[in-house]
């Protein structure tokens, strides 16, 4: 069966030498291999203020508490997304208001983003699903209008792009997950990517107990609660392997995902995503519109090609009760969205195959 996600890691012969001699160091906790995952990090994005942390969800609890969101706060945010993005929100103390999606991606829609802004409004939380990137052109005039923070979940989009600079290379709060199966693994892992020094030292106190690691310990005092976020060593070693890999790996979802396009593309009992103006998506994995999804997917699996939904629209748990509301383009979307593999692992005879496949018809 081809997948639709798969770790990718580095050779044997690569990383296990630099993961033995960081294992046997007697360093293993936070220290330089850390930093130095950061500066690469930073250098590859092209973002100086790079704050690595132990998962994408301990960087969007620190970036929504940097946002200034707290208890009575909402936070405008989409249900098609992996359940952390929204669990983040809880964690703040903050209510969730549904966004609708755009019809046409499943991404979180401008026009519906507007008109859910109220003066609780602390943040907007952009998620680029799958790797698509959203109508930033659109929401940076919202937030510098309403004067409200973005903070992008590009958990799905290492690699992507808008107006030719990496996702991470803004003035929002973007966050990074190195997950088992995103684009670069770290096993588990995370990265916050801000805008200014100052930002930086915050969050480098909310990600350490709100301890100072730049002073001794004795000469610390806490003044604001911290968590135990941070990265260690290890995972920033198989970070600083991983790196050296990660432009190559990108590339190919990259011409995956530009093959579907244009081979899928037209084809009856479907519909490819259209992308935003000057947006380039890094293609975690490929996402359809699709007429009889459960007989889309049968004809897929019995050719050895996986495709699914993926996730639970998140406004279907009892925790978001609260939020519950319309949303009809949702409702539309996620009737009809499926995903097949388009990963580094599919290589031209199996991207052809899938679209003979499909060009069969089910
Ligand atoms: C869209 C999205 N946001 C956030 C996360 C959270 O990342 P992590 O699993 O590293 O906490 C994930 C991954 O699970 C995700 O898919």
């Amino acid at each position: 069966m081809i997948p639709i996600v798969k770790p990718f890691l580095p050779p044997n012969d690569e990383l296990m030498p630099e993961l033995e001699e960081i294992i046997y160091s007697g360093y293993i906790a936070e220290g330089e291999k850390v930093y130095d995952f950061e500066r690469r990090f930073s250098r590859f994005i092209g973002n100086k203020y790079c704050l690595s942390v132990n998962s994408g969800t301990a960087a969007l609890h620190i970036a929504l508490i940097l946002a200034g969101v707290g208890p009575g706060d909402e936070v405008i945010s989409t249900p098609l997304t992996a359940e952390p993005t929204n669990i983040s929100i809880k964690m703040a103390g903050a209510k969730v208001v549904w966004a609708d999606v755009d019809p046409n991606n499943g991404l979180i829609d401008a026009k519906s983003v507007r008109s859910r802004i109220t003066s609780k409004t602390k943040a907007i939380m952009l998620v680029h699903y799958a790797g698509m990137v959203c109508d930033l052109n659109e929401f940076n005039q919202i937030s510098k209008e309403f004067n409200i923070p973005l903070i992008e979940d590009a958990a799905h989009a290492l690699g992507s792009k808008f107006n030719n600079k990496f996702i991470g290379d803004s003035p929002n709060h973007t966050i990074f997950s190195f997950q088992a199966i995103k684009h670069m693994t770290t096993v588990d892992g995370g990265m916050l990517a801000v805008n200014s020094q100052e930002v930086f030292d915050k969050g480098r106190l909310k990600r350490w107990f709100g301890i100072d690691k730049t002073k001794p310990r004795l000469e610390n005092d806490i003044v604001d609660t911290g968590f135990k976020y941070h990265m260690n060593n290890v995972n920033a070693t198989i970070g600083i392997v991983q790196l050296r890999h990660i432009a190559e790996v990108i590339k190919k979802h990259i011409n995956n995902g530009m093959y579907f396009d244009k081979n899928l593309n037209g084809l009856s009992g479907l519909s490819v995503p259209t992308y935003y103006k000057n947006t380039e998506p890094s293609y975690w994995i490929y996402t359809l519109k699709v007429e009889r999804r459960s007989d889309f997917i049968r004809l897929l699996n019995q050719n050895g090609i996986a495709a699914s939904e993926l996730h639970l629209r998140n406004d279907k748990h009892t925790l978001f009760s609260e939020s519950k509301r319309e949303l009809p383009q949702l409702d539309d979307f996620y009737g009809k969205l499926v995903h097949i593999p388009c990963g580094w692992w599919v290589n031209s005879e199996d991207r052809q195959k899938i679209v003979e496949v499909i060009n069969k018809g089910w």
